[in-house]
């Protein structure tokens, strides 16, 4: 900081004069001023801060703390604020700190000085955390919508491959055949938890923090269940310190983020490993993939690397939280102001990779052909071989132990496995009683492992079925929590 910068009478009109002035007689040092704005991310909150002061508009106005005709003036300039907002005309000012001086500010142009009694009762403090709440419910619900659409996605396609046979791998070794989509319905599965987490999030958020005030609530005869009910809450929080120290039900989202993330990210590194020639599993679709700018020949999983890539930052997003929380005393400390950027990055990195995934797995192209050249390796059928002994009576150590000396015997001859006959096999072990070839077979093998949640066809065929009843109840439950909270679902189109 320059020593000009300390100098009072060289700020001149850099330096704001504070809204809450009474207590101050020198407008803010610039280089602070820079350094604690936070309009330009938290601008995000705005429809959620003028939702909160409309609720508290009219909850004032109704107790009688305000006049109504007041309230009535409070409420138009709001509108007034929320269509400048809209259409992009609103005079954001980082002299004025945050989102809500921002509108309150706005509001005293509007209307005049009545605007000053809409913060009767109320403090910054329990403004933002009314705001955090209903941005989190918000997306709560879109991110539910996210992994909705995937899911389906995944589905359909799954659908389209039930006898299209893969290797499935452990240690990213060739471990057994499985059906696409029995490995496609194991992303289901990790992307259902994921959005079950996030419905529980959503009705975490309960409780109206308006009415908390700076930290301990307000001499004022404020009607809390009044404007927690308007914002649709089932009550005012419980304890007023709790309310503005609290953040993690931004911590939750943030956890769940970065697990869902990290989910993403596995099923991205499938993506990009099944597009290598090495693997030629799939293609791409051109509109999800890339070019290199030097070698012509090159098409590139952009994609799926760069979901992959941003997994690193909802991980660091929730770690910034968690540190930012640690140390702090009760109640509110203005460290918390560094929530909200970890939450926004989250909330578009999840939003959009959820997007992105979606659309290049219902674009892809699958090459059934490399898929069934690489099932077809008769070494994924060794355990096969084992648990034939095994029903022989064979304790399964001992017959794992033969059918490891046989795949060693092939390997070190350098020999196919189905090419041993009867006798070769009965050398190994008395308990085979045909030559491999014929102990071997990859549609009998995958339609013998049909106990729960394996991948014969019938129990694929009645997982997809069961996803798809799990996902149609799924939509219909979000669309009537969404309906029951209508100004939550907007989707994140401020974000
Ligand atoms: N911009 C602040 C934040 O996000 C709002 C609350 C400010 N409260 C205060 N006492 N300075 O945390």
């Amino acid at each position: 900081m320059s020593s000009r910068s300390r100098d009072p009478k060289s700020r001149g009109e850099a330096g704001a004069k504070k809204p809450w002035g009474g207590r101050f007689s020198d407008t803010l040092d610039p280089t602070v001023e820079r350094f604690s704005a936070s309009i330009h991310f938290d601008r995000v909150l705005a429809r959620h801060d003028l939702r909160g002061s409309r609720a508290q508009a009219h909850m004032l106005g109704r107790t009688g703390l305000i006049a109504a005709d007041e309230a009535e003036t409070l409420l138009r300039g709001l509108d007034l604020i929320e269509k400048e907002i809209a259409e992009g005309s609103f005079p954001f000012d980082p002299a004025l700190e945050d989102i809500h001086m921002n509108i309150e500010s706005r509001l005293h142009h509007h209307v005049g000085s009545v605007a000053g009694k809409l913060h009767t009762g109320r403090s910054r403090n329990d403004q933002v955390a009314t705001d955090l709440a209903l941005f989190l419910r918000e997306v709560c619900l879109a991110i539910e919508r996210g992994l909705l659409g995937l899911r389906r996605v995944l589905v359909e396609r799954a659908r389209e491959h039930v006898d299209t046979i893969l290797p499935g791998y452990t240690h990213l070794q060739r471990a057994q055949p499985v059906r696409l989509a029995h490995q496609w319905l194991a992303h289901v599965e990790s992307l259902g938890r994921d959005a079950s987490r996030f419905r529980d999030a959503h009705a975490r958020i309960r409780r109206c923090p308006l009415g908390a005030g700076a930290l301990a609530g307000s001499t004022l005869p404020l009607d809390r269940q009044e404007s927690a009910a308007e914002l649709g809450f089932e009550g005012p929080t419980r304890n007023s310190m709790d309310t503005v120290a609290s953040r993690d039900a931004a911590l939750e989202f943030l956890s769940h983020a970065a697990i869902t993330m990290v989910h993403l990210s596995r099923l991205a590194e499938e993506l990009v490993l099944w597009s290598t020639t090495e693997f030629g599993f799939i293609e791409l679709a051109d509109a999800y993939s890339t070019g290199s700018s030097l070698m012509p020949q090159k098409k590139n999983p952009d994609v799926p690397e760069i979901v992959r890539g941003k997994t690193g930052r909802a991980i660091g997003n929730l770690v910034t939280l968690l540190t930012v929380l640690k140390g702090l005393p009760l109640t509110y400390n203005r460290d918390l102001q560094e929530d909200k950027e970890p939450l926004f990055d989250s909330v578009t990195t999840l939003r959009d990779s959820l997007e992105v995934m979606s659309g290049a797995i219902a674009t892809l192209s699958v090459r059934t052909d490399r898929m069934a050249e690489a099932a077809s390796d008769p070494m994924l059928l060794a355990t096969d071989l084992a648990e034939i002994l095994v029903r022989a009576g064979v304790p399964f150590r001992e017959a794992h132990e033969v059918v490891g000396r046989i795949v060693g015997h092939c390997t070190r001859k350098g020999i196919d496995l189905r090419s041993l006959g009867r006798a070769d096999m009965q050398s190994f072990h008395e308990a085979f009683e045909a030559g491999a070839d014929e102990l071997l077979d990859l549609e009998r093998s995958l339609e013998s492992r049909s106990l729960a949640g394996g991948t014969a066809r019938v129990r694929v065929e009645a997982a997809l079925a069961e996803a798809e009843t799990e996902l149609d109840a799924e939509e219909r439950a979000l669309e009537a929590r969404e309906a029951a909270d209508p100004a939550s679902s907007r989707g994140m189109e401020a974000s």
